[in-house]
């Protein structure tokens, strides 16, 4: 099933963490198999993704159904979708009810990642191979563009801690900053 409800929770071990409802087939798939698999799709499977989390596998062999093509992963047993750009195998390592949903708790027992799309982060070269985000109801987004942040030295830090204020948009905005201002003053002094 698709699963929007998944977070990072540790790096030593590494734990993920998905929040599943009960009513999911899916759901006693995990507690009996103590074991799942993330697949991370791209765009090319958007309407499969919305499929996959419309019908339950308790009515239904829905995967099968889709006809999309599955590998074994490397460690488990369950079905790693082709197609897609990541893929992390996790054991149960916990589980905990939080609220309507049970928190699986797994330790990532091993990942795979497309060398074209994911390179310590995910690379966002080409909208194609970009993580298919979900925003809610039946629409979903594509990450656009990798910005890369400027890292605070600590001479930068001192400099701030001095100056009583951090100085930290970039040149350009800090010049379009000092343009607006600038302009404010002259607008007021012409009345
Ligand atoms: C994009 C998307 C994300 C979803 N995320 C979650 C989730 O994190 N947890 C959950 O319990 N259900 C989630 N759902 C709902 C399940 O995927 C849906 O109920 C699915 O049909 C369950 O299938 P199953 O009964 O075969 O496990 C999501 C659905 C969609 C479309």
């Amino acid at each position: 099933m698709p699963a929007a409800f998944v977070t990072p929770l540790s790096m030593d071990p590494p734990l993920i963490g998905v929040a599943v409802h009960p009513s999911r087939h899916s759901h006693d798939m995990i507690k009996f198999s103590e074991e799942f698999a993330l697949s991370v799709p791209t765009r090319a499977l958007l309407h499969h993704v919305q499929y996959l989390g419309s019908v339950s596998g308790i009515d239904l062999a829905k995967l099968e159904l889709t006809r999309l093509p599955t590998f074994r992963g490397r460690r488990i047993d369950a079905p790693l979708l082709e197609g897609c750009i990541g893929w992390i195998e996790c054991g149960v390592h916990d589980a905990y009810t939080i609220g309507d949903h049970t928190l699986f708790v797994g330790k990532v027992i091993a990942a795979q990642a497309e060398g074209d799309a994911f390179d310590e982060t995910w690379l966002l070269h080409d909208a194609e191979e970009a993580p298919l985000q979900y925003l809610g109801l039946n629409f979903y987004a594509v990450p656009a563009a990798r910005l890369e942040a400027r890292i605070p030295q600590p001479a930068d830090v001192k400099r701030d801690v001095e100056a009583g204020e951090a100085q930290v948009g970039d040149a350009t905005e800090a010049e379009q900053r000092r343009e607006a201002t600038e302009r404010e003053r002259e607008d007021r002094q012409r009345g």
